[in-house]
């Protein structure tokens, strides 16, 4: 007999809710607050001039993620969203091109695609819930310019594969790393496999800002065009910079500077991440030696296990109706766990389905000689596999025995309904 369900009236397996997922945001301690306070202090919150001296802070972050990613060139921006624009902006994309994105990712991968002018089209995933190299090829026509690479909650993408498929088609690749900063592919940190490489300090991300972002690259010439694409056209620090061309490459740009309270901030974060992930991973492994043993349960693929942020568990049941009771039964039991995106593939989301942009004109969807079409059955992996899958993310607040009530509350509901 299996023990009554809290959903049921049963006595739940924790007496209060998991702490809070946030993982950047609740390791702030006094090092964030000395950081923004230094900034204040200096009166000086603009990165680029002030009344009396400039930090230097969003340059010393840049600086910062560089190393850490194993990029050359590092911009701060405002959000991932205005990162990705930037990075589509530098590779010279925009009406009339269109973008691969994967079946399963946040809105903004595909939004900003359509902010830059151009359309995305959906490649399926695979059991890891990133893209499916192998599907990218079928996505290809004379339009499609690049792919956007999104490892999903922090596991990272099959880059190899993607990097050697985006060069049979001569294709840009561009890495969404807003979930993953601190991820890595065979030994490779997400963010240095592509052209691009766009990260988010937004508050669910593995550090956080509240809000910023960031463009990467080992490319002079994409990033000098990041750069002025995210400062009116500008490039105001350009002294050491060896770009050669840049007087002759004008063009308008828009405001997506970072200010130097962001880049106190992330700095401070940044250095916090490799022990988060540290923690995570170890965390990780207790949840899937357990879930291992249970019948009923597949994990979702990780792509590699040691290069994970391990911040999230994922599982599959069998169809969506056990797992919309799972996630109700777990959540009952004060477990934390949710349907990834409602469990709709990205195109499925009303606004792109129905390709409903600001423009009444139809822009950019109007821009080719046929109609582009998203239908719910395009990415079928992406179909079946996100209805029935349960999320659960791991915190820098969560000890080891949240774990350890995670895991019994698994089984619990396991027991009950599988
Ligand atoms: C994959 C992905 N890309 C982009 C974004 C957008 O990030 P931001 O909120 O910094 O614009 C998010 C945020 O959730 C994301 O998950």
């Amino acid at each position: 007999m299996s023990e009554k369900l809290a959903i049921n009236g049963g006595t739940p397996v924790r007496p209060n809710p998991l702490p809070a997922p946030y993982p950047g945001a609740s390791a702030y301690d006094e090092r964030e607050v000395e950081a923004a306070a230094e900034v204040i202090r200096a009166q000086s919150p603009f990165r680029y001039y002030g009344p009396e001296k400039v930090l230097g802070k969003a340059k010393e972050f840049e600086k910062n993620l560089s190393e850490y990613i194993g990029t050359k060139y590092t911009v701060g921006v405002t959000s991932c969203t205005a990162s990705i624009v930037c990075a589509l902006k530098a590779a010279g994309i925009g009406p009339g091109d269109k973008v691969i994105v994967p079946a399963c990712t946040f809105i903004a991968s595909a939004g900003a695609v359509v902010a830059a002018g151009a359309v995305p089209v959906f490649c399926d995933i695979d059991k890891s819930f990133t893209i499916d190299p192998t599907k990218i090829g079928a996505c290809v026509d004379k339009y499609t310019k690049a792919i956007i690479a999104v490892p999903i909650l922090g596991n990272p993408c099959r880059m190899d594969e993607v990097v050697a498929e985006a060069k049979k088609y001569n294709l840009i690749v561009i890495e969404d790393v807003a979930q993953s900063m601190g991820s890595s592919y065979k030994g490779k940190m997400s963010g240095s496999w592509g052209d691009l490489a766009c990260f988010s300090l937004q508050i669910n991300k593995m550090i956080s800002t509240g809000e910023g972002g960031a463009v990467s690259t080992n490319d002079a010439k994409l990033y000098e065009r990041a750069v002025r694409y995210h400062d009116h056209g500008m490039f105001r620090e350009k002294e050491g910079f060896l770009a050669t061309n840049a007087e002759d490459d004008i063009f308008l740009g828009q405001n997506y500077r970072m200010s130097e309270i962001t880049g106190a901030i992330a700095s401070v974060q940044l250095s916090k991440l490799p022990g988060m992930i540290e923690q995570f991973r170890e965390y990780k492994k207790m949840m899937v030696d357990a879930l291992s043993e249970i019948d009923g349960i597949e994990l979702v693929h990780i792509n590699d296990p040691e290069g994970e942020c391990g911040c999230t568990t994922q599982f599959m049941l069998k169809d969506k109706e056990t797992c919309e009771k799972f996630i109700a039964a777990l959540n009952a039991e004060n477990i934390r766990c949710f349907c990834l995106y409602g469990g709709r593939p990205t195109y499925m989301i009303p606004q792109l389905f129905y390709k409903k942009t600001v423009d009444p004109s139809g822009f950019p969807f109007n821009q080719f000689d046929e109609e582009i079409v998203y239908s719910e059955d395009m990415c079928p992996v992406a179909v079946d596999l996100m209805p029935r899958t349960v999320t659960m993310t791991i915190g820098v607040l969560h000890t080891k025995k949240d774990i350890e009530d995670s895991i019994a509350g698994i089984r619990k509901v396991a027991a009950a309904i599988l």
